[in-house]
């Protein structure tokens, strides 16, 4: 995946505020990218991956709050939590002295990321959308 990844309309889910925490995460995403690849950044690797997972932990909990509301609430959710147990792992395995992988672990977060918003979060939000569920 080549960095900077951009935001594209693509991905909006049509809910200013969850397009809005999207974008933090695609702007941390490419400032963890400029981290790996200068080691003597002024940003540590491994600090900017624990503020990425901080604020996806975050990101996922407002999402749910939208979320609840859709009858396969709990499907969505556990993907969540899933994927929330696997950046315990990434943030285990990151490291300021490895940037190859690093790389390789920020490619699969972003990849992840962003199949979940087109594929999954924008069907969520269509749903909500087209049964008046939601409230903007
Ligand atoms: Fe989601």
């Amino acid at each position: 995946m080549p960095f900077p990844i951009q935001w594209q309309d693509k991905y909006s889910v049509g809910v200013d505020a969850i397009d809005q925490q999207h974008r933090e995460l695609f702007a941390i995403a490419n400032r963890l990218a400029v981290a790996v690849d200068s080691q003597a950044g002024p940003e540590s690797a491994a600090n900017t991956m624990h503020e990425m997972c901080e604020y996806l932990d975050r990101h996922f909990r407002d999402e749910e709050q939208y979320l609840a509301k859709h009858p396969d609430f709990d499907e969505h959710n556990l993907i969540h939590l899933e994927f929330i147990e696997k950046t315990l792992d990434f943030q285990i395995r990151f490291s300021d002295h490895d940037p190859d992988l690093n790389r390789e672990i920020l490619a699969f977060l972003m990849r992840w990321l962003t199949e979940h918003i087109m594929k999954t979060d924008k069907r969520y939000f269509s749903y909500l959308r087209e049964h008046g569920l939601l409230a903007q």
